[in-house]
């Protein structure tokens, strides 16, 4: 017969799993039921999906709220509407927040949002990646200015974290309010198709503006990605969004002290003869810039980050022999790889961040120059352009460029050019690097000679090969220290690899200051 004291062990051991499996159920089984019918995972699901089976430990299962308002008292929210924690994902420990949509709508108050700070708090202390599964009706309407106070303890947190943790936002659910910029302040955000993500909401735009717009057109996934740029990665549902966080995740350091992690293997760096074939003989001809750096890169395993947003530059991870790069293209097969306001943005802003997590960058250089036009003057081009040059210039990674086509005027030099603080230039043979085309430099060069010529279009034509020949060839460039080595189109994968293990230990030290000035 068991004891006295191992029965009422029992009991308690007995109240303590009834406790966590109530928990653990959220809203209950109606809303987890409902969830489940709208295509998504529940908030649990998620984090099994993301971490390695059995890493997951929680933080403050027990948490509740302390509101009194409108009917709150003594209401039961499970572990306050968000599942937080640490585990591993692919072996590597991670901090995890996720919003359970069945407790009062994932809404954020003010101990939802402090239990949120506590797990990025252990993500700064452990130097561990961040990544926030949002799912919420933002502020927690009942516990009023209590949740803004949350919300800006997460926004500080975040700011914090910034450029010492990487953070990742997954978009899985409505996001509404506070509940987006939370996301605006990480790294890279990833929505799925069943999300949407916005400040003001349809009904509230119908209100102020007048304009009739659906949730979907306003704030979903493409719309905010394409549109606004405010999106990194599209993913069909919850499953791919996790996959696509931890494909990202295998790309990064847990933190700006270390190097990413090295993926082991046997490299080939052997000669690529199809890169003698990627660029048209015709300078106008446009091709696809993702045709070179797949053949730069391991495997050709390239994650493009933004995809359709500013599609006039590419930019992503890849690895080149078992080390992470970030790329950055101009992209000719769009506009012709011009660069301007957006692209500009795009293009900084991932500098920044290959920049703080100690990502070597590599530039393939292919564009016109800047796109003129009035908008783009109005719009600030000159601010958003100085963001490149800024962001190139401050970065220490190790910094290789590779000048494919056309490297014109001020958009060469923003591409990282030798002076901008490039380590190492390589050009093609059919680079271009001149102030501009020898098109436009001929007619205003040899204007006179080309208004008295009787066959104006051979004069035209003769002066252009001639400004071409003299300038538009990488060899000038060379002569000027301006350009390392110019190298066949084939080598290109063996020069980058041989060039970023020889800066693979580059220290560069910059005045001490508070922090730059960044033109924004
Ligand atoms: C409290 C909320 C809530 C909120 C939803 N719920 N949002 N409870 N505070 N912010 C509750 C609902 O009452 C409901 O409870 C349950 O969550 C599910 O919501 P539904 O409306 O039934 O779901 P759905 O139809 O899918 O619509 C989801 C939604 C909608 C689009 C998110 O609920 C909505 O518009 N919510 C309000 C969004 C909002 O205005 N948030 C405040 C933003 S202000 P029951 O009990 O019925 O299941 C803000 C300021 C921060 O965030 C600023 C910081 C800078």
């Amino acid at each position: 017969m068991p004891s006295t004291q191992g029965t009422q062990s029992q009991a308690r051991i007995d109240d303590l799993r009834r406790r966590k499996e109530t928990i653990k159920l959220g809203g209950g089984e109606e809303k987890l039921a409902k969830q489940r019918a709208g295509g998504k995972l529940t908030a649990r699901e998620r984090i099994d999906a993301l971490a390695d089976a059995n890493s997951f430990q929680e933080f403050s299962m027990f948490a509740q709220h302390r509101c009194n308002y409108f009917g709150m008292a003594g209401k039961d929210a499970p572990a306050d509407g968000v599942v937080t924690g640490v585990g591993t994902v692919d072996g590597r420990y991670v901090h995890i927040a996720s919003q359970d949509f069945t407790v009062f709508g994932g809404s954020a108050g003010e101990v939802h949002s402090e239990k949120v700070v506590e797990a990025m708090r252990a993500a700064l202390r452990t130097g561990t990646p961040f990544v926030f599964l949002n799912d919420s009706g933002g502020a927690r309407i009942q516990e009023g200015i209590d949740s803004l106070s949350g919300y800006a303890k997460v926004f500080y947190a975040n700011t914090q974290l910034s450029g010492v943790v990487p953070q990742i936002s997954l978009i899985c659910g409505p996001c509404a309010g506070g509940a987006a910029y939370s996301p605006a302040l990480t790294d890279f955000i990833i929505q799925t198709r069943h999300a949407q993500m916005f400040i003001t909401g349809p009904s509230v735009i119908k209100q102020v503006t007048g304009e009739d717009v659906s949730a979907e057109e306003l704030g979903g996934a493409e719309a905010q990605m394409h549109y606004s740029g405010v999106v990194h990665f599209v993913a069909e549902d919850d499953e791919e969004a996790v996959l696509v966080c931890k494909r990202l995740l295998s790309f990064l350091p847990s933190n700006n002290l270390e190097d990413a992690p090295v993926q082991p293997g046997e490299y080939s760096l052997e000669p690529e003869p199809a890169l003698n074939e990627v660029v048209p003989e015709d300078a106008r001809q446009p091709y696809d810039i993702r045709d070179v750096v797949a053949r730069v890169v391991d495997y050709g395993d390239f994650m493009e980050v933004q995809e359709t947003y500013a599609e006039n530059i590419v930019v992503g991870f890849g690895r080149v022999a078992g080390r992470t790069v970030g790329i950055v293209a101009n992209q000719p097969k769009v506009f012709a790889g011009v660069l301007d306001i957006n692209s500009s943005d795009k293009a900084a802003r991932f500098i920044r961040f290959c920049n703080a997590f100690n990502i070597p960058i590599v530039t393939f250089v292919d564009t016109p120059g800047f796109l003129p036009g009035v908008s783009q003057e109005y719009g600030g081009i000159i601010r958003h352009g100085a963001k490149v040059l800024f962001a190139y210039s401050a970065a220490t990674v190790p910094k290789v460029s590779v000048i494919v086509r056309k490297a014109y005027g001020g958009a060469y030099v923003a591409m990282c050019a030798r002076d901008l603080g490039a380590d190492r230039v390589f050009a093609w043979p059919s680079a271009e690097i001149a102030v501009m085309g020898a098109d436009g430099a001929a007619e205003i060069v040899f204007k006179r000679e080309i208004e008295a010529a009787e066959d104006k279009a051979a004069a035209r034509a003769e002066f252009t090969e001639k400004y071409r020949s003299t300038f538009s060839t990488p060899y000038v460039a060379g002569s000027r220290r301006m350009v390392d080595d110019v190298i066949e189109p084939a080598q290109t994968r063996i020069a980058v690899a041989r060039a970023l293990e020889s800066l693979h230990t580059k220290h560069e030290l910059r005045p001490a200051k508070k922090h730059g000035l960044m033109p924004m």
